[in-house]
């Protein structure tokens, strides 16, 4: 038997409004990098956040490396809307750390964590503002740096850096990727381009009931990866398959 890092079986998934999200909808991932790409509305949020059980009124079986994932799974999620996501009243150095604070973690350690990962994704983010003395991209920034501090099991990035500047993002995106520690990733993106960077296989979900209508291994080693990648043959060719995929959808 092939096990699987996670799997979602008959899946289904609606909002009493009469429209169906899922509908017997099954997706069994076996790469430790997924990417999802999908038109608006066709329930990626939806999907995370069934997997990390914010929202627990569906019907269908989820595991995680073979159990039940309600059990003992750490999760980090950045979530699509970082203004909504981030306490207005905390500064951006006790929002990122949030999720350490709430396990009584020294402070000493927080702070050694989070001068890290700035120094690791070579960012520069003001630690003592609050959210709204920030850029949206920035705010982005803390809800990403919040979701990875506590190295979760499984990490749920939703659009997480479509705000960022395209040298931001870009660079975080192949430093993730070549990460060691990093942990089993979804990672929501409308962008083709981002996937392929981070990702070890595309899943590319169609309009309601959500279904998948490809999927696209990334047939590079991720800690190999690096910018020359992006204007590469073999780049190009893989971003010409996931366009044949979607080709039909266009209009
Ligand atoms: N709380 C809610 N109540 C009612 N309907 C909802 C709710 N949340 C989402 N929906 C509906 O479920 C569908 C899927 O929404 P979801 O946010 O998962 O889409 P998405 O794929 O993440 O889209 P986007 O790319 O725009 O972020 C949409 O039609 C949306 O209107
Ligand atoms: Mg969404």
């Amino acid at each position: 038997m092939n096990s699987s890092i996670l799997k979602i079986s008959n899946l289904k998934k609606d909002f009493g409004k009469g429209e169906i999200i899922f509908n017997e909808f099954d997706l069994t991932l076996q790469k430790k990098n997924t990417a999802i790409f999908g038109p608006n509305g066709c329930g990626k949020t939806t999907l995370l956040r069934i997997i990390s059980g914010l929202d627990q009124s569906y019907t269908g079986n989820i595991t995680f490396k073979d159990s039940p994932i309600k059990d003992n799974v750490g999760f980090g999620y950045a979530f699509q809307n970082p203004y909504k996501f981030l306490f207005p009243w905390m500064t951006s150095f006790e929002n990122i750390i949030f999720p350490l604070k709430i396990k009584s973690t020294d402070r000493e350690i927080s702070q050694r964590l989070v001068t890290k990962l700035l120094t690791d994704f070579n960012l520069d983010i003001p630690l003592n503002s609050y959210p709204y003395q920030l850029s949206t991209g920035q705010c982005q920034l803390l809800v990403f740096l919040r979701s990875i501090i506590d190295s979760p099991d499984l990490l749920l990035l939703d659009e997480p850096f479509s705000n960022l500047d395209y040298l931001n993002r870009t660079r975080i995106l192949f430093n993730l990727a070549a990460r060691k520690n990093l942990p089993v990733t979804i990672f929501v993106s409308h962008t083709i381009d981002e996937a392929i960077i981070f990702a070890d296989e595309l899943i590319i979900l169609g309009d309601k009931p959500a279904k998948i209508i490809g999927r696209v291994l990334i047939p590079f080693n991720r800690s190999k990866r690096n910018p020359e990648l992006l204007s590469s043959l073999k780049f190009n060719e893989v971003k010409s398959s996931c366009i044949k995929l979607l080709k039909q959808y266009i209009i």
